[in-house]
Formats: structure tokens, sequence, C-alpha cells
């Protein structure tokens, strides 16, 4: 059985040696072209006059394309038709393309753009969110607003009102590959493109538009990308189009990649925002109600603004039950670049709202901040996992079956909600009441109608934190630590510790449903060896190799006799996006699909010729068993293309159970729930405000996991991503509106160095409840939200200052750590 088996990245030896084919190594056919752009001087206003006469007569130059230039659709954007490729006379943000160099070489053609003389006259650009919100400079009429029950009288009526703001900054994707692609023209001038890219199918269809062609003029391949993180959704259209309309122009190949100036320059980042909160809760630290503004910076054009603001709101819950909620959702329109996709999707950023309110809270009350995020977790049900009935019932988690764990869960009930009393002392041993049966966490009796949603009226049945958390908490030794650092902190006046262990809940699909659907297509040749293909397109996540044993384990045959194609818009059609983690789910399941269709006509033969039933032939370890006879897989392969069995079969998967209005609010947006849980603990020099991650221990649920290497590698990646994005991570643009942090040199990233020195991460034993590929979970995005951890435990480490509430801000760079330091001294 080759899933669930920690097998390697199918590319990591390519990848080591530096093997790995990437777009731009695709040998450069002759007569091959380079594309470069000229940019936008300027944030806002109108170009005068442009003069390119110097960028045609530089060195090496073929041709120099402008907007009027261009034959069909000027439209790289993915929703609304409002970003072209070549911007005309009117300009939105500084680094927007105007003009289309084409040269012998890359550098040829950078240089040259750089010639142009252009003549500008400038409007008053709209940067910050203060400025959008002035002149209501927005993407939608007014905010979005959802609703659950009556947030504010709940509030008003609360004993402890909690109120503030958090600025969260945005992050670069910081891909290593850039963006790249490559088009070639065919006969009849149809196309072929190369492009790194996590949605060919788009590519395939901005790069038809451009050209007046049908799709089927159009294919797009993608081998793999060397990361994509969300910013390869949208943002690749822009260099497939003009490759290809370059290659219409002059019948010769064009390639371009963006060096990493222009990468960070051009392309749009994670939305940064700011949001409002007002919580109440009781004596006990338990939420009654809240009220969120979201302020998002979504910059020029729309892109996937919408439903990255909308996934925001719908992650403004986290673990929480929030018996009332107001969340009202702003979409700036900015002279920035578009802000786009980056994993999560909007999800972190809405997140880190309810962690806030929790971490001020907790403050605000004197209550362990663990402690309150779990009196206000939702409450587990019988089947969501690993629950924790009521004792006589308690039993530890490994003597619940897997059936029970996957059944369909009853509501146990509420009552951990305002059943008994937890103890308030912060220094209380919490990990020993949560995870293994011993706490009143989700028991009591059953859930009344509507008590265990979501504000977005979504029954939430797969909770599985309180068990979960309990587990973490004991592992990674919680209390002790408390106590330790509370220990520190008492003696060392210089020297500052935190903790902090904050939980995910993570919704999966794609909250567009109609995206929630894959295709695949196999062929098994007639010497047994097996060629898979689907939609899903590999960035570094390990999507072709969980799939590739996917297909294995249906032949019964090895990994190795699975070949792994480049995704291609020729064999698979109308695929969706590589992104909401869904990856797996969705083409796991179509590609199972393709194999089980060719392995029932192989079934169906071999069981008549053997004269056995076709139920009762068994693949498996690279054998065929029928009636009695072990066949070699190969052998028997042969026997049904000799028997005219068609051994090629398309597969195709549509996620069930979704139902989602997204105007209203209400629905189910997701299939199930990814889940996880980090402790972080760090450091802080308080004289200069800088910091180290002394420890993270995560528990991460991929549900029953397709290749736990593979998983626990996404797990450690995420966590280190999140926690980069909110410390060292900032973007800084001037009053200009020019984005000043373009290069590795001043956009710090974390390196090697900057994970924790020591750092556990471990798989959540559980299978996901619901039917996914084998009961595993989506693993890409849910555990960037575990870098949360990170910048608690810094507001931790900074409350043991003072009498004050730090309100950080994110990134929490040294610079507002120090700050933050100050202000918690003074008492604010
Ligand atoms: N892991 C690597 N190594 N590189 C990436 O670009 N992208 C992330 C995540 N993990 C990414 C990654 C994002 S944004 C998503 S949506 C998922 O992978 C997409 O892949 P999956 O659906 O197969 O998990
Ligand atoms: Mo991931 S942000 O959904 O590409």
């Amino acid at each position: 059985m080759s899933v669930s088996k920690p097998l390697p990245h199918d590319a990591a030896r390519l990848h080591v040696t530096g093997a790995a084919r990437y777009v731009d190594d695709v040998p450069a056919p002759r007569d091959c072209l380079s594309l470069a752009f000229g940019l936008s001087p300027i944030a806002a206003g109108r170009i005068v006059s442009l003069d390119l006469a110097p960028v045609r007569a530089a060195p090496g130059v073929v041709t120099v394309l402008e907007a009027s230039d261009l034959p069909f659709a000027n439209d790289v954007s993915p929703s609304i038709h409002d970003e072209p490729l070549l911007s005309g006379h009117s300009v939105h943000y500084l680094g927007q393309p105007v003009f289309l160099v084409v040269a012998t070489s890359h550098l040829a053609a950078r240089k040259a753009a750089r010639l142009a003389k252009m003549e500008t006259e400038r409007r008053d650009a709209l940067l910050t969110l203060e400025e959008a919100l002035e002149a209501d400079s927005r993407f939608e009429e007014g905010p979005r607003i959802w609703q659950k029950g009556d947030a504010g009288e709940a509030i008003d009526g609360a004993a402890h009102v909690v109120e503030g703001s958090i600025a969260i900054g945005g992050q670069e994707h910081f891909y290593l590959e850039g963006q790249a692609a490559l088009a070639l023209p065919q006969e009849g001038g149809d196309m072929v493109v190369h492009a790194s890219t996590q949605h060919p199918t788009e590519i395939q269809h901005k790069v038809a538009d451009a050209l007046g062609l049908p799709m089927h003029g159009v294919r797009v391949e993608t081998r793999r990308m060397g990361g994509g993180f969300g910013g390869k959704e949208s943002q690749g259209n822009a260099l497939a189009v003009a490759c290809a309309v370059a290659a219409r122009a002059t019948g010769r190949p064009c390639r371009m990649r963006y060096d990493r100036d222009d990468d960070m320059t051009i392309t749009g980042k994670r939305h940064d925002l700011r949001i409002d909160y007002r919580a109440g809760f009781d004596a006990d630290g338990r939420i009654a109600g809240v009220e969120f503004e979201h302020y998002m910076r979504c910059g020029w054009a729309q892109d996937l603004s919408l439903p990255v603001a909308d996934r925001a709101m719908l992650h403004s819950d986290n673990a929480y039950h929030l018996p009332a909620a107001r969340i009202e959702s702003h979409r700036l329109k900015t002279n920035t670049q578009s802000a786009t996709a980056f994993r999560g999707f909007g999800g972190p950023q809405g997140m880190l709202g309810i962690e806030r309110v929790m971490d001020h809270a907790a403050h605000v009350l004197g209550i362990d901040a663990l402690e309150l995020r779990r009196r206000n977790y939702y409450a587990e049900m019988e089947g969501g996992g690993l629950s924790a009935p009521r004792a006589p019932e308690a039993r530890p988690p490994e003597s619940i079956s897997d059936e029970k764990k996957q059944g369909d869960g009853a509501p146990v009930g509420t009552e951990a909600r305002d059943g008994p009393d937890l103890p308030e002392d912060p220094s209380v041993d919490v990990a020993s009441r949560g995870a293994l049966g011993t706490v009143p966490q989700g028991c009591g009796a059953p859930a009344p109608e509507g008590a265990q949603t979501t504000p977005y009226g979504m029954a939430v049945e797969d909770f599985v934190l309180g068990g979960l958390t309990g587990q973490l908490a004991e592992s990674c030794s919680y209390a002790a630590r408390r106590r330790a650092v509370t220990e520190w902190n008492a003696a060392n006046p210089i020297l500052k510790r935190g903790l902090a262990l904050t939980p995910v809940k993570f919704g999966i699909s794609f909250t567009l449903t109609h995206l929630n659907q894959a295709g695949a297509l196999v062929h098994v040749y007639q010497d047994g060896s097996i060629a898979m293909n689907h939609g899903g397109t590999e960035m570094g996540q390990g999507l072709f190799q969980k799939v590739a044993q996917v297909a294995a384990d249906r032949f019964g045959v090895d990994v190795c006799a699975v070949k792994i194609t480049a995704t291609d818009t020729g064999k698979v059609p109308n695929t969706s996006a590589t992104a909401a983690s869904s990856g797996s789910d969705l083409n796991g399941m179509a590609v199972k699909a393709a194999c089980d269709t060719i392995r029932d006509r192989m079934a169906a033969h071999l069981a008549k010729r053997y004269q056995a039933a076709p139920e009762a032939v068994r693949f498996a370890e690279g054998r065929v068993e029928v009636g009695g006879e072990s066949l070699d897989f190969a052998q028997a392969v042969k026997l049904c293309y000799e028997g005219r069995v068609s051994l090629s079969s398309t597969g195709y998967y549509r996620t069930p159970k979704l139902d989602w209005d997204r105007i209203r609010g209400q629905g189910r947006p997701f299939f199930y729930f990814a889940y996880g849980a980090a402790c972080t603990e760090v450091v802080v020099d308080t004289l200069t405000g800088e910091y180290r991650m002394l420890r993270t221990d995560i528990l991460h649920d991929a549900g029953a996991s397709l290749n736990p290497a593979i998983d626990i590698g996404q797990i450690e990646g995420g966590f280190v991503q999140g926690a980069g994005w909110l410390t060292t991570e900032e973007l800084v643009w001037d009053d200009d509106g020019r984005l000043r942090t373009h290069a590795p040199s001043t956009y710090k990233i974390p390196a090697a160095s900057d994970a924790p020195r020591v750092f556990n991460v471990a798989l959540w034993d559980g299978a996901n409840r619901e039917d996914t590929i084998y009961r595993s979970k989506a693993v890409g995005e849910p555990p960037l939200m575990l870098g949360i951890s990170a910048f608690m435990a810094l507001s931790d480490a900074v409350a043991a200052c003072g009498p004050g509430y730090p309100a950080l801000d994110a990134p929490a760079t040294p610079e507002r750590v120090l700050t933050a330091i100050q202000t918690v001294r003074d008492g604010f």
C-alpha cells in the first residue's frame, strides 16, 4: 500500500542536484526572443507623451509594443477585466507595465526598457487605507456585512469590553523561481505556452482572448513551479499573454522572466489591512459577542480581492464559538500593486483579528491566554474526532475506533461553554485538562439548534481542537513552561520571555463553489507502466507525489510504475487553480476515479477469462489475483490489451455538500475544517527589541495523511512562512508609492537560522470524518496560521515589561517591539 507512506518528493533528487527543469530552463528554441516591460514611474496619473525611439534604437531590440498595438483583448484580469496587459495613457500604480520590449536577449530587453522618454502628469495617488477610505475608493458599493445575532447588544451587556485595532502588514510571496513564461508559435496561428502558473486553464483563456483564438488554439503546459504560494494564481497572466502576443507579432518563440526587483515591483502581494474590534466577555472570560471591521487594501485592480476579503470574514471566528458577531468588510481601492492570493487567502488576516481579541481579553481579565481560548472553543461532537465525553464514558483516544471517528456524530452538547467553571489561576496545569478525557470539554446535553454554528451559519461538526490542544499542551509541557517563563521574567530585567499556544481552524473548499471540481487522465500502457495526469500543478507542495501514491494504490503496484506528467490543458480541460489547499482532495479523487474505471474494466475481462467473479479480482503487491491464478500486473495488462479492453480513462470529481450564499454570508462554504495548534516560546531583548524563537511545538491535523513526510514538510514550511509574515517581513512604500523593499537586501524573509531552535512537529492521529481521498485532509495553507503563535508569544514577552497591554501591530519588527515595550511600561 503506497498511500500513507512517508516517501520523498518525486523530484527531490532533481531539486537538490539542480536538474529539475523550470520554465526558464526549457532549452531555448533557435530565434527565441526575450521580453521586458517598461514600467510606470508614477503611482497615478497620465502618460502625456511616450517617446519609444531610443528604446527601438537600443542594441538587440526587435520590436516594441504598446497598448494600441495589441490585436485583440488587452486584459490579464482574473476577474472583472479591469487589468490591461499594457496601460495606455492612464496609469494606476508605480510599476504598472506600460510598454513591452522584444529583444534578442533578456539583458538587452531590460536595458532598452529604461530608455523610454516619458512625460507624465501626476494625480494625487491614494496609497494608504485612510486615503482610500476618505475618498470612498472601493471595489464594492459599500462594505460587506455579515451578522449573527445582535453583537452590539451582547457587547453592551457584557461584564468586560475590550476594544482596539490592529494593523496587519502584507507579504511578498518570494517564491524562489520568479514569474516566467515561454510561448512557442505553432502552425495555423496556434500557440503553446509553458508557464510558471498555478492556473494553466486561466492562462489558456487569457492567451486565447489576447490572440483572438478559441481556447482549443492554445495549449498550456506547467511541469512545476519553484514556489507559488498564491502568487502564481493570477500574477503570471501578464507574462504569458505578453509572450503570446509578441510571438504572434514576430512569428518567433518568446520568453519572459521577471528579475526579483521587477517581480516585487510589478506583482501583487498579501492584502494588508487594519482590523478594528470590540468584544464583550463575561467574568469567566467567555465571549458574548464581537464586532470586527476589516479595512483591506486591495490595490489598483480587483484581481481576487473579493474572495480573499470574504475568506478573511469567514475566519473571524477561528476556533471560537461566537454567540453573536458582526463582521464588516471594506475592500479599498488604492494606487498600489493589486493585492492577490497568498497562502491562506485572507484567512490568516481574519484569524489574527480574533486571536488578538483573545490575547487582549486574557490580559484585561487576568486569565491565562490558553485557558481563555479553550473556554471559548467550539464544543467537540462525538465522531468529530477525539472528543472527550463526560465520565464515566470517558476513554483514552486510542480506544475510539476509526469507524467511530469517521461516523456521523450526533451533537454531544455545549455544556463546556456554560458548564462547570474552570479554574482561573493562570498557573494552573492546563495540560491535565483537555485532551484526554479528563475535562468537561464538549460534554453535556445535545446542542440546541444553532448552538454550534459559525457566524455564517455553518455547523461545526468535526471540531477536534479540544483534544488536540490538550495533547499538545501536555507534550510541550505548557503549564510547567508557563511557570518557568513567569519565574524567568521576574528574575531578568533585560531579556524577557514569552509563550503562546494558539489554535487554527481553517475551512477547506473554494468559496466560489463551482471551482470545486477536477479531472484526470490515466493511461495504462501494454507493458504495465502507468501515465498519470490531472489538473493540479506542482509548486513544491508534493501534490504530484501524493496523487501518484493514490494511483499506485488503486492498481496495487509500486509508485515507480506511475509516471507523473506535466499539467497540460490539452490533457485535462477546464481546471481550477491549484489553490485553496484542495489540490490533493480534488485531483486525488479524480485520479482515483480514472484508475478505478480502468481497474474495473480489467477485473471484468480477467474474471470472465478465468471464470471468477469480478469482485474477487485482487490488485496488490504488483500482482493480480484472479480465480486462483496469480498474474504479474504487466501480464494482466497484456491480456487485457489483447482482449481489446480500453486501458485509458478520464476521471472526474466534484466536492459534495457545498451550499454557500456569499452575499448573505450564509450556508456551507466548506466541506470540512483542518485543524492544528502551535506553542511558541520567544525571548526578547528589551534594550533593542530584537528577539529569537526558542522553541515551537506543533500538533497538526492532516487527517489520515497520504504522505506524512510531505505533510510535515508543509507544516514546517507553513509555520516559518507565517511567522515571517508576522515578525520580520515588512513592506515599505514611500510617499510617491514606490515600493522601497523590492529585494532581499531590504525585505527580510526568514532564513534557516530564523527557524525555532527547537522545532517539534507531529501529526494528529485522526481520520477526516468526511469522505475525502483516503480520509486525508488538505494541508497546504492551514499551517501558515500556526505562525500566529510566534506573534502572540512576542506579545506575551512584551506584556512582561509593565502593566499595559502591548497591542502590537504586525509585522512585529524589532522596532515595533521596542515601541510596544515603552507603551507597556507607560501603562497604556
Ligand atoms: N508549498 C510549497 N512548497 N510551495 C508553494 O508554493 N503553496 C501553498 C501550499 N504549500 C506552496 C506550498 C498554497 S498557497 C497552496 S493553496 C497549496 O500549497 C496548494 O497546493 P495543494 O492544494 O496541493 O496543497
Ligand atoms: Mo493558495 S493562496 O490558495 O494559492
